[in-house]
């Protein structure tokens, strides 16, 4: 059956309710547990666009007018190599009759008509004791449309709040604070980064990209300002996304060492999500990562109770972040593989 795809605009109540359903349809079934993007989301993404991409999100709908996917278009405009990083989902009921092919199709020629050199993306992945809820259709789907695996298993983690052993680890941090943290204080804001720490957190971001593991991901040496800091903190609040972030501070100094963010969506009220967590090289192993993260937990903890889950994303390769997401009390949820196409060399 032949699908016509629309682009999602504001403009079209129909297209982002559309849009919307598609992905609690999917993630029901694929990644149950995980709340899906809402409407609200959606809506908020078209009416404050991210600084510096090109966003399109389409909708493939059938002859009833019945959505059957969806698929989404993102390229960082300042990057060396154009990426286009792309996500494409079918409805469980409406798999196997080459809707997905359809649309990854004009993904493709939409990211060359951009000049991407490359486009990646995501599917559910098999790990020990991590079942994948897909029956693999995501890996397959990858392999026949010609992407290539990039050996970066990837694991969603959840807290469940209220913490179940609040004192301990509350103890922890205690213990922690004196035994190896003693030159350092930990400091807490919300949504926008006081200028004292702003060079701060744009650097250690930007750090982040050597020390991330990436698989034979295609990777871009990125680097972020203090400009470009404030233009997301302020798409972000635009949004209506609330931001709870802590850093590190070393005392000697004053410099900001360490930085973690929580971001939360009032339309998901029962959920955040765990963003970036990063230490300066030269102050690691002074327990800092959990330290900042400890502390931002509590703080969501306290200004929104109505928050029971955080989740986060970790590299199946990166132990140390793994290490205190396990002390934290995070139990791993669902697996995910990245993949990629070089589209230059067709
Ligand atoms: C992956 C997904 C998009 C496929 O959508 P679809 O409309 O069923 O895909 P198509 O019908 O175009 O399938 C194309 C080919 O992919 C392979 N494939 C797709 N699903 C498969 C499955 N469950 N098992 C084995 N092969 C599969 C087959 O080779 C298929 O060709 P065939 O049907 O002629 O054998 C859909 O299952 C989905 O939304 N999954 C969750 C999100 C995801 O993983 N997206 C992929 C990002 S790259």
């Amino acid at each position: 059956m032949d699908v016509e795809i629309l682009p999602v605009e504001l403009s079209s109540s129909a297209t982002t309710r559309l849009y919307a359903e598609v992905i609690a349809d999917v993630t029901a079934a694929d990644n149950p547990g995980v709340p899906p993007t809402t409407e609200p989301m959606v809506q908020a993404r078209l009416r404050v666009p991210t600084p510096g991409h090109i966003t399109e999100l389409y909708i493939a709908v059938d002859s009833q007018g019945q959505a059957v996917g969806r698929a989404e278009l993102a390229v960082a405009e300042g990057s060396a190599h154009r990426n286009a990083a792309i996500k494409l989902q079918i409805s469980p009921e409406h798999r196997r009759r080459g809707h997905g092919t359809t649309l990854y199709s004009m993904l493709r020629t939409r990211a060359k008509v951009l000049g991407c050199e490359t486009l990646t993306a995501r599917t559910s992945w098999e790990l020990p004791d991590l079942p994948a809820f897909d029956g693999g259709a995501g890996p397959a789907f990858a392999k026949a449309a010609g992407l290539e695996v990039a050996n970066l298993p990837e694991v969603m983690r959840r807290l469940s709040l209220p913490l179940r052993n609040n004192g301990l680890t509350l103890g922890r941090i205690a213990a922690s604070l004196r035994q190896a943290a003693h030159g350092y204080e930990i400091t807490e804001w919300r949504e926008t980064t006081p200028t004292a720490y702003a060079q701060g957190v744009a650097w250690l971001e930007s750090r982040l990209a050597h020390d991330a593991p990436t698989g034979t991901l295609p990777t871009d040496e990125s680097s972020f300002d203090t400009g470009w800091l404030l233009e997301s903190e302020a798409c972000l609040a635009a949004r209506g996304q609330l931001s709870f972030q802590a850093g590190a501070i070393q005392r000697s100094s004053g410099q900001l060492v360490a930085h973690t963010k929580i971001t939360a969506d009032p339309s998901q009220p029962a959920h955040a999500w765990q963003q970036i967590t990063i230490v300066d090289p030269d102050h690691r192993g002074h327990r800092l990562g959990f330290l900042v993260k400890a502390a931002n937990i509590r703080a969501i903890q306290g200004a929104l109770p109505s928050v029971i889950a955080i989740d986060t994303f970790n590299a199946a390769a990166n132990d140390h972040m793994i290490k205190i997401n396990d002390l934290l009390g995070m139990a791993p949820l669902h697996g995910f593989q990245h993949w990629y196409q070089r589209l230059t060399t067709e």
